[in-house]
């Protein structure tokens, strides 16, 4: 969309080998990032964004408050953002559909705001967005008393039409998803009574941490999140932590690259997104922890990785939710480890940005790594990668995931459809190159 501004081009050429050395800092991360945006706009009062992600993702949500006539200014070349809060009840409906580019963050949680706040709008995306599931979203919205609509085959566009208010519901989750979560609790804070969401497995808790933090009551009981309506939101002031999933791509590429060795700074280690950690720690990684603390409600530390040899192993399933942005880098380690590396239950990564066991299948079996996939998994045996030409598919996690894997090619890599890095990572080529990757 933007590549003029990041200077990410359509194609990258990754040159074979090198190392990643320093000290490093990736930006906001991106689900928090979202969310102080929105709930800065539904709050009373300002909030101040320090460390905002401006990836294309977040800055799609930021029209789409704006196109709802929220203020969100930017200082100090957008390491502060100031969001001017609506209230409740303060959105206006937007005169034109909300755009939300590659977003399934913007388009599920906003469905649940604009749902709960009775608004009439038309949300849509680009051509990855219009392929993604939304009936998990407008199925319990509706249960709620929303009405809305997608198009026939469950997908993008929505479309919302203003009705009776919404009465909080109980709702068993089918599917591991912080977005659908989101949705429902987001909606539930303006309906009638008492919402709860019985999640099947534990997703990223970003939305229940910063609610608190916008002052409203979010009790939670194991697995069991609920919360009841009519609260309202107070403006805070909100740091965010570096990306986890974006550091994953420098994680895994100082893991793989001999002679490597990085600090990444003030990463976000929520539980609930450390999956990759405890994953590359069982295949053998050298990660340190040091500086941990708290920043806002969220738990930071500094993250010290050094190369170290890799073996194949079975990821257990339970991890799979808290990692399911980092697998097509994952399956980059699991083709430099020695031995079998096995993932299964992860369906949902059919369900992302592009369909991720198909596109990274494609890729590495095109640079001679020996695999077999599942529907619902993949099981990839390490060996040594060629080069290839590697299609992105619109997403930007799998043009990273094979610039990182160039440390350990022979020959180069070119990505083409680079430009999408920009919707999570709009440093990355500067950052990455500036490590030590052939770029
Ligand atoms: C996200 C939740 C996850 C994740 C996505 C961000 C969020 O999606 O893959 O990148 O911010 O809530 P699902 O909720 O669909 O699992």
């Amino acid at each position: 969309m933007t590549s003029g501004i990041t200077g990410i081009g359509e194609e990258l050429i990754v040159e074979p080998g090198g190392a990643l050395r320093g000290r490093l800092r990736v930006p906001g991360d991106k689900s928090i990032s979202h969310r102080a945006v929105m709930f800065g706009a539904l709050a009373d009062g300002v909030t101040e964004i320090r460390d905002c992600l401006l990836g294309e993702d977040v800055r799609a949500t930021i029209a789409a408050f704006r196109a709802m006539g929220v203020r969100i200014e930017e200082f100090e070349d957008g390491r502060l953002i100031r969001v001017h809060g609506a209230g409740q009840g303060g959105l206006v409906p937007p005169a034109d559909a909300l755009d939300l580019g590659n977003s399934g963050t913007s388009i599920r949680l906003i469905t649940g705001i604009l749902a709960g706040a009775g608004i009439a709008a038309t949300l849509t995306g680009d051509a990855s967005l219009r392929r993604r599931p939304m009936k998990r979203v407008t199925e319990p919205l509706a249960r709620m008393g929303a009405r809305l609509a997608t198009a026939p085959n469950g997908t993008p566009p929505l479309v919302l039409h203003p009705g009776a208010p919404l009465h909080g519901i109980e709702f068993p989750m089918s599917v591991a998803s912080a977005q659908v979560k989101s949705a429902v609790l987001l909606a539930g804070l303006n309906a009638s009574g008492r919402t709860c969401v019985i999640e099947p497995a534990p997703t990223r808790d970003h939305t229940e941490r910063m609610l608190r933090g916008f002052g409203v009551r979010v009790d939670v009981d194991g697995l069991r999140v609920c919360l009841d309506g009519g609260q309202r939101l107070r403006g805070t002031s909100i740091t965010v932590p570096a990306d986890l999933s974006s550091a994953a791509f420098l994680i895994v590429g100082a893991s793989i690259a001999p002679g490597s060795d990085v600090l990444l700074e003030s990463v976000g280690v929520n539980p609930t997104r450390t999956g990759v950690l405890d994953i590359l720690e069982r295949m053998g990684a050298s990660i340190e922890r040091s500086n941990e603390r708290d920043v806002g409600g969220e738990p930071v530390a500094d993250l010290r990785v050094r190369a170290a040899p890799l073996h194949g192993i079975d990821v257990p399933r339970e991890l799979v939710p808290l990692a399911i942005d980092e697998f097509p880098i994952l399956f980059v380690a699991a083709a430099c480890a020695d031995g079998v590396t096995r993932v299964r239950g992860a369906d949902e990564l059919r369900h992302k940005e592009s369909d991720r066991i198909a596109t990274m299948a494609a890729g590495l079996a095109a640079a001679g790594i020996e695999l077999e996939t599942f529907d619902d998994g993949v099981e990839i045996t390490g060996g040594r990668l060629g080069g290839a030409t590697i299609e992105s598919h619109g997403d930007h996690r799998i043009a990273m995931s094979f610039a990182i894997s160039a440390l350990r090619a022979a020959q180069p890599m070119r990505i083409t459809g680079a430009s999408t890095i920009a919707t999570s990572f709009p440093s990355f080529v500067d950052l990455a190159r500036g490590a030590g990757l052939g770029l």
